[in-house]
């Protein structure tokens, strides 16, 4: 088969609403980079882009929340999620935002051409309406108590509780969370994308064409999802925050943000040409090019039914494949933001990225680990222990550890040269390496090229255990004992060394994609050029020149000690939104009866309006040591809050905790900051403080008597 002329690749685009956590980087981020390095060392013409999704409700939701606007949401998290890229080696060629005005124009030309044409339909439904703040409501705007399981912590898009996917009318008693009142129902009209149109085309294209080099996960969900009707899609919402619907008569509306967004790659891609002098239109238009979507599996039915529906009626090429991961768990639970129960790439960075001295080989044990659990086929587990495992005895005790001992033995016993190879002496042993090192090349390479990434890397450290066996059986130290009596002794060690390296070279070149940090440090320890980790070097044994002179070794990975792991799993735990365990300081309290204040009547306490709220953003004030800025939600609104907990609490720590507020309590400034209510906190005996919590997560807004 022909190699196709270029390659697009995508990574999904993140909503810049929030830092991400390793289960998108596992998911849409790292197999996309290994594939695209993969293919620049190959040589082929690459464009990897990607981008912040800075459209949709997520956006506004969350400037409620920090108390901003939707703006200084979308600067914020791009910077950061762009940085966080940069810091764990993404290659991306580009990564772009929504928000651009190339992006706002190349997605309304899309609408335009399709509406233009026909093909799409405009429908008039009821929808809710929120009269006090005079909007309609998106369905995230909308909270109430769940059909499925009663849970009052419902939206009209999903229950939180039961994770079950509902629409606003399924809700039992909706309320606006704008506005806190019961919204009614308002005619609105919108443009739909008919899916049910295409179905023959998707059975062909997906459930005949690609049903055997797709995922089975893949085509099983496209399956489910043709079979059980297609249902036309609306493609507007009446929102103030998103790209306006290119028509007259269609004021407040915008394009849903599931339009845009896979528009988005192609925004990207015309940027990226723009910025380096090239034509976009082949890697969208011609046939030739071979386009592929990274995502999660939540993304599936917009990357393989809906997007490609909208390519097809506007002329594009169609993906090749969506290799679409499914879901990473973190210590045997999902990950969660609301929970805090996740790892953010953010945090990774900090806790070990950051406190390295430069190299890279923390980036690359956190790329290692991520491919070795990538979820391909099946959920999978991040455990700590499975981390440090990975890396000890893996990283370091086979591939670095074959590496670190063939530079140390080489500089040793073969005077810090590639020694000769003595064809004549070669052996079976030696043999069979030269033929693993020649395999090694197709099998990595048929792996990557079905997006078989675990198993790809597996290989490639499957070959510098080989090396380590292969060392072993030789024992060139052994045998250079006998040096005094037989300076012959001295080929055979020749031999071993030679071959060694000449591993360890295409090691640096099968280990690139996956480890780029790691292949980097491989190159400077033998003195070659980039060039050498080209893929078409993969397989060769003459790599390194006889008698060329090769640098000192560099540790390629440090162990994970015992500790890291403990402070993780412990840092992991604590910021999960939990009961606190409150017996003891009952029992305490008990005690101090001496320290009770002047007693109350019933009505006197009945004045206090405590509720339960959750810590949605906590920051340092500046200038006070003891102050921490806090936004609660209560439920029906997100309050501001200053407390004086900073020596006690670091603010990322309790983001996500569940506390009770005095909610009625007069507003007071504090360091020029309002602030509107207090949290309820109980002292123990050494002066800690604790937070008083409910037993279990429960709404926020609750009442507390
Ligand atoms: O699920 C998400 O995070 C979406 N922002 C992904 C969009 S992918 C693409 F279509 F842009
Ligand atoms: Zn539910």
């Amino acid at each position: 088969m022909s190699l196709p002329k270029r390659y697009l690749i995508t990574s999904a685009l993140p909503y810049a609403n929030g830092l991400k956590h390793v289960g998108h980087l596992a998911g849409a981020y790292i197999p996309a980079d290994i594939y695209a390095r993969y293919l620049r060392a190959q040589k082929r013409d690459v464009v990897f882009v990607c981008g912040s999704d800075e459209h949709g409700t997520a956006i506004p939701i969350q400037a409620t929340k920090e108390g901003t606007t939707p703006r200084a949401i979308i600067d914020k998290y791009h910077e950061a999620m762009k940085q966080d890229f940069e810091d764990l080696s993404m290659s991306f060629d580009i990564y772009h935002r929504t928000s651009e005005p190339i992006h706002h124009e190349t997605a309304q030309e899309f609408f335009t051409y399709l509406n233009d044409r026909g093909e799409l339909e405009t429908k008039e439904t009821e929808q809710y309406y929120d009269e006090e703040a005079k909007t309609f409501l998106a369905d995230r705007y909308i909270k109430g108590t769940c059909p499925n399981c009663g849970s009052d912590r419902a939206f009209g898009d999903q229950c939180e509780n039961c994770g079950r996917t509902l629409s606003p009318d399924e809700l039992i008693n909706p309320v606006s969370t704008l506005s806190g009142k019961a919204p009614v129902k308002k005619k609105t009209s919108h443009w739909y994308l008919p899916l049910g149109k295409h179905e023959e085309f998707l059975r062909e294209w997906i459930l005949n064409e690609h049903k055997d080099d797709w995922r089975a996960t893949v085509v099983g969900q496209c399956k489910s999802w043709i079979e059980g009707g297609l249902q036309s899609r609306a493609v507007t919402r009446d929102l103030d925050w998103g790209i306006k619907v290119p028509l007259k008569d269609a004021e407040g509306k915008v394009l849903y943000v599931w339009f845009d967004a896979p528009i988005g790659y192609i925004s990207a891609t015309k940027q990226w040409a723009l910025n380096n002098g090239k034509d976009w239109e082949p890697y969208w238009n011609d046939k030739d090019t071979k386009l592929v979507h990274f995502i999660g599996k939540d993304n599936i039915v917009f990357h393989c039914i809906i997007f490609p529906i909208m390519l097809k009626l506007h002329g594009n090429i169609l993906p090749t494949n969506v290799p679409a991961n499914e879901f990473l768990n973190l210590e045997g639970d999902k990950m969660s933001t609301s929970r805090n129960w996740k790892l953010d790439m953010r945090d990774y960075i900090t806790d070990f990225v950051k406190k390295e001295n430069g190299g890279g080989q923390t980036v690359d044990m956190l790329r290692y680990y991520l491919t070795q659990i990538a979820p391909e086929t099946k959920d999978s587990e991040f455990m700590w222990k499975g981390f440090q495992d990975a890396v000890n005895s893996e990283l370091v005790s086979i591939f670095g550890n074959f590496v670190n001992r063939t530079w140390v033995l080489m500089h040793k016993l073969c005077g810090g040269k590639v020694p000769k190879l003595h064809e004549e002496l070669l052996d079976d042993e030696d043999r069979k390496l030269m033929a693993e090192i020649e395999n090694a090349k197709a099998k990595v390479e048929n792996l990557l090229e079905e997006y078989k990434f675990r198993d790809a890397l597996f290989e490639v450290i499957d070959l510098s255990r080989r090396g380590n066996q292969y060392m072993q059986k030789k024992e060139p130290w052994i045998v250079a004992k006998q040096l005094a009596e037989n300076p012959e002794a001295q080929k055979s060690i020749d031999n071993t060394m030679h071959l060694c390296l000449q591993l360890s070279a295409n090691l640096a070149i099968l280990i690139n994609p996956f480890l780029p940090n790691t292949a980097k440090k491989m190159i400077g320890m033998m003195k070659v050029v980039e060039k050498m980790l080209d893929w078409e070097n993969a397989g060769k044994l003459k790599l390194l020149s006889v008698g060329y002179t090769l640098r000192a070794p560099e540790l390629l990975f440090r162990k994970i000690e015992d500790d890291e792991i403990k402070y993780q799993v412990e840092k992991l735990k604590s910021g999960l939104v939990k009961p606190e365990t409150t017996t003891t300081k009952v029992e305490e309290a008990k005690s101090e009866t001496a320290n009770l204040k002047s007693e109350i009547q019933f009505d006197d306490f009945a004045k206090i309006d405590l509720k339960v709220g959750t810590i949605v953003t906590a920051e340092k004030v500046e200038k006070a040591d003891k102050l921490l800025k806090l936004s609660i939600d209560l439920g029906f609104e997100t309050r501001t809050i200053v407390s004086g907990i900073a020596l006690h609490f670091k603010p990322e720590d309790i983001v996500g905790k569940q506390v009770v507020v005095v909610a009625n309590l007069a507003p007071r400034k504090m360091r020029g900051i309002e602030s509107n209510g207090m949290i309820l906190m109980a002292e123990d005996k050494e002066g800690k403080l604790h937070f008083v919590s409910p037993s279990t997560v429960i709404n926020p807004g609750a009442g507390v008597s």
